[in-house]
């Protein structure tokens, strides 16, 4: 039974799932963007060297989908937790597109990087670059340096995901640890459950199948999150 009061530390890791009721394909799914693209040809630090142009497009594509899709309920009330935890509640997504930040959420770090954000590999500046040029071009220059081709701001498969020392230092400390649409299947985002239960807090899941790590669970919510999470998070601040 989950109790929270103001001071309550509360993590909460997202996954694909809670951006679907968006529009946004998950990865796994029948039809998700790993069963129409194979990983190792645009989700790779060699796809980009060997064929960017693939990859280049891959991430386009995705990036124009951010201007057709609105943050859902379950976005939203992760908004009212923040709200009511105030710096005790942090948001870990593994997401890359850009609906927390657009629902309201402040406390949030993307872990696996962000469609908005270009990245210099060479003078290794961000520019968040959502303008239509920039959409439907080609390939970016920097603004910064002689480089002709910024490259996604995205954690690829063999890249070290973002910020790991503070959301390490954060889950080692919660009280509450909350999984939200996210499969378990990829490292290390789906230990931090680990980490959290050996730290002793209480973890609870909110997805529409059992994740691989679903065991790790003390209390598990098995539906849509926009229909579930604004119910749980009305039920916890009330
Ligand atoms: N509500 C809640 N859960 C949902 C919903 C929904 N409406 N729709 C789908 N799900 C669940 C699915 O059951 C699945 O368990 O969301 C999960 C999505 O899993 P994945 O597609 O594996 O996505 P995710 O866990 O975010 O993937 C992790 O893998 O390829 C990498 O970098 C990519 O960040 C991504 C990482």
């Amino acid at each position: 039974m989950v109790e929270i009061n103001h001071a309550t530390k509360v993590v909460v890791l997202t996954g694909a799932g809670i951006s679907a009721e968006s529009g946004i394909k998950t990865f796994r799914a029948a039809d998700g963007l790993w069963e129409n693209h194979a990983i190792e040809d645009v989700a790779t630090p060699h796809a980009w060297k060997k064929n960017p142009e693939l990859v280049w497009n891959f991430y386009q594509g995705r990036r124009n989908q951010l201007t057709e899709v609105e943050p859902n309920p379950a976005h939203k009330s992760l908004v009212t937790l923040e709200e009511f935890l105030g710096d005790n509640f942090l948001l870990v997504t593994q997401n890359v597109d850009d609906l927390h930040s657009r629902a309201g959420s402040n406390n949030l770090i993307h872990m696996h990087g962000e469609l908005r954000i270009l990245r210099c590999e060479q003078c290794h500046e961000t520019f968040d670059m959502m303008q239509q040029e920039h959409l439907t071009a080609d390939y970016v220059a920097c603004p910064n340096c002689a480089n002709q081709r910024l490259r996604p701001h995205i954690v690829w498969f063999h890249e070290m995901p973002f910020q790991l020392p503070e959301i390490y230092a954060a889950v080692e400390e919660c009280d509450i640890f909350m999984t939200v649409g996210t499969s378990g299947h990829v490292y290390p985002a789906a230990g931090l459950i680990d980490v959290a239960k050996q730290a002793g807090a209480l973890c609870v899941g909110v997805n529409l199948d059992e994740p691989m790590n679903y065991g790790m669970h003390d209390e598990f919510h098995q539906g849509k999150a926009g229909e579930l999470l604004p119910n749980l998070v009305d039920e916890w601040v009330s």
